[in-house]
């Protein structure tokens, strides 16, 4: 790989050990992938924060790269962690757990990571543009920038997103390049969505049924005539998590999407193939559910202000979270709605999720409106699951 004399330098040593630890991780990771040369990288997305996920080894490592006196060169966000870093008590988060997970914050922090907590950075102020080549890790994210923002990003992992970070640059291979970037199968989907659990849904369907191929093709999806960003997000999310897609074109909604003809390989999905994948998802009783939570990915502060509307002078019967980026929780209370919902009993879980945070074992059933919710409350603490769209959702917490 043809490094830069800037590049050379970091590798050297001279621009201090921590630049040197991420220089070296990003020429190891070059040198794999082929890549002929490093790319300067605008934006930063980092995952692999909870200390749930990370352990003891994974704090020691970051509290070494931040010792070692490394400092951010882009604008560079976080993931969610394993709790709301002020409300943890609340979210019954044990003592021990919470100090570590504040040393872990701490050292991102040290080392000028913006510590948002959050798998929406493109809701509030990491928010790249068309064409912008970028470094992002949590794979929902990193298919919502590749998808519907346009920028160009691999799916990182928590230490190659720092090592860009710490250095500004990223090895040109992926989807950096224009020709890995054209779609090689058309996706024909017959059906009208509405809830954000359908998009949910259509994700499982579509990424099942490319997964199936084993060739990872890159889909080109046609037939969805509308959808919001929260359709968006949910997709991106579902998508990436039963097909492992870091990018897709959309018609109508991708910026790269018709600069080349649709691809002749044809894939159908029907309108019974999402209802049988959102029925997938659906195997808790009503009566077994004990944990209800919505924003994964991270909610809006439109979705907030409907939950603030169907939550107004109701109590909740069971646990349940709201897990949504501080900045929007700060949105939420300028606008009242924090109020109105934590007066119904419902918990605001910010800078957390329900997958990211130590609860096995604390509940049997989950209900959202998040596909890869239900993925992930299964594969990691075996909690059943009911996939619906989100106002029914909130009933079932009220019942
Ligand atoms: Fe975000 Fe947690 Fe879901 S990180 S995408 S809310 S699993």
């Amino acid at each position: 790989m043809k490094l830069t004399a800037e590049e050379q330098a970091m590798l050297a040593g001279e621009y201090g050990q921590t630049t040197q630890k991420a220089m070296e991780i990003l020429n190891a990771l070059g040198t794999i992938y082929e890549a002929e040369r490093m790319i300067p990288v605008t934006s930063v997305q980092i995952s692999g924060v909870s200390y749930a996920n990370l352990g003891e080894a994974g704090l020691q490592f970051l509290a070494e790269m931040a010792d070692g006196g490394g400092q951010t060169r882009v604008l560079t966000t976080l993931n969610p962690a394993g709790m709301d870093v002020e409300n943890w008590q609340a979210l019954g988060i044990d003592e021990e757990f919470a100090r570590n997970q504040q040393r872990v914050i701490e050292a991102f922090a040290r080392m000028g990571v913006i510590t948002t907590c959050s798998c929406t950075p493109y809701l509030f102020g990491n928010v790249p543009h068309f064409g912008e080549h970028i470094a992002w890790a949590e794979s929902s994210a990193v298919c919502y920038a590749n998808s519907v923002i346009g920028a160009r990003t691999n799916r990182e992992g928590g230490p190659s997103a720092l090592a860009a970070a710490l250095t500004g640059r990223t090895p040109a291979y992926g989807y950096h390049l224009e020709n890995n970037r054209q779609p090689s199968v058309t996706v024909q989907v017959e059906s009208q969505l509405v809830e954000n659990n359908e998009f949910g849904a259509l994700g499982k369907a579509i990424g099942q049924k490319l997964e199936a191929t084993g060739q990872k093709p890159l889909p080109y999806i046609r037939g969805i005539e509308q959808a919001t960003l929260e359709q968006l997000k949910s997709f991106c999310a579902s998508i990436a998590t039963y097909g492992g897609t870091a990018l897709f074109h959309m018609e109508g909604v991708t910026p790269e999407a018709g600069q080349t003809a649709p691809p002749p390989d044809t894939i159908t999905i029907t309108r019974t193939e999402i209802e049988a994948a959102n029925q997938s998802l659906n195997d808790a009783a009503s009566d077994e559910i004990d944990f209800v939570s919505l924003g994964c990915p991270h909610l809006s502060i439109k979705e907030i202000a409907r939950l603030a509307e169907l939550l107004a002078g109701k109590k909740v019967t069971k646990e349940f979270w709201i897990t949504t980026a501080r900045p929007t929780k700060q949105m939420a209370d300028m606008m009242g709605y924090t109020g109105i919902i934590e007066a119904s009993g419902a918990k605001f879980a910010t800078d957390t999720c329900c997958v990211v945070a130590p609860i096995k074992g604390r509940f049997k059933a989950l209900a959202t409106d998040s596909a890869k919710a239900c993925y992930y409350a299964y594969a990691k603490n075996k909690f059943k699951t009911v996939l619906k769209p989100f106002d029914e959702v909130v009933l079932e917490a009220l019942k």
